[in-house]
């Protein structure tokens, strides 16, 4: 995987099929650089749709989480294997949301990764520390838990197939974004453990994202850290405008 920036809108429980089609038909023609990797991760569904308006573009589609089942019983749950017959071609992995509202552990979570690249699907692995455990001191410990657990024992040609979020719970959809000299130090922290675990050149091709309150007005002071790749966006990806702010910085 290469280090282009990287500007993933993350819509979670937004928009139909139809709204999915209308955001990606407007936004196409707006996207005026062409050394930005663009990902949307869209409800499943408006996968179809979204991967059909967004076809000839630059704009790669996924889901916001899988199931690691490749089938079976499991209610309301999709697999690998449906979204890539849908044309998905990433999907997020443990997103803070899915972590605390669907009580998501990092065991589910690594079985989930490995389900992803067996199957050739990137997987968007997200981490972050919640902000009692900021408050307590214990934000490196928790990330390191994380780390280890959602990665577990795949190898460093699998890991450098992984993308990884970095998003402090308390700057998700607060307004709170963490500054730029603090997302630098735990970017940088995140890539040093992933140096020590894979090696160093498994942890310099991998790319670190930022998540947490990313607008315009401050994505290019984010993008300027030697260690962020690129942004994981929320509330400002439902807006084709801030988005193609986002994606032209
Ligand atoms: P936000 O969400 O940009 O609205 O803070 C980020 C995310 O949850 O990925």
């Amino acid at each position: 995987m290469n280090r282009d920036p990287l500007i993933v809108g993350n819509w979670k429980m937004h928009k139909s099929a139809q709204e999915a089609c209308a955001f990606i038909t407007s936004l196409k023609p707006k996207i005026t650089r062409t050394d930005r990797r663009i990902f949307l991760a869209v409800p499943f569904t408006a996968l179809m749709a979204a991967v059909e308006c967004a076809r000839g573009s630059s704009i790669a589609i996924g889901g916001q989480n899988m199931h690691d089942h490749l089938e079976g019983a499991f209610t309301g749950e999709i697999s690998a294997p449906m979204l890539k017959s849908c044309g998905a071609t990433f999907v997020i992995l443990g997103h803070s949301e899915r972590r605390q509202y669907f009580a998501e552990s990092n065991a589910f979570i690594q079985r989930k990764l490995v389900r992803a690249l067996q199957e050739g699907i990137t997987p968007i692995l997200c981490i972050g520390e919640q902000e009692h455990e900021r408050k307590d001191g214990h934000t490196k410990n928790v990330l390191t838990k994380q780390l280890e657990e959602s990665f577990g024992d795949i190898s460093a040609h699998q890991a450098n197939q992984v993308v990884l979020a970095y998003e402090p719970v308390w700057a998700i959809g607060t307004g709170q974004t963490a500054t730029p000299e603090i997302a630098q130090e735990i970017h940088h922290f995140i890539r040093h453990w992933l140096s020590k675990h894979f090696g160093l050149n498994c942890s310099q091709t991998i790319s670190i994202l930022y998540g947490g309150s990313v607008k315009p007005d401050n994505i290019a002071s984010l993008m300027q850290q030697t260690d962020i790749d690129g942004v994981l966006v929320g509330g400002a990806s439902l807006d084709v405008n801030s988005f193609s702010q986002l994606v032209n910085y």
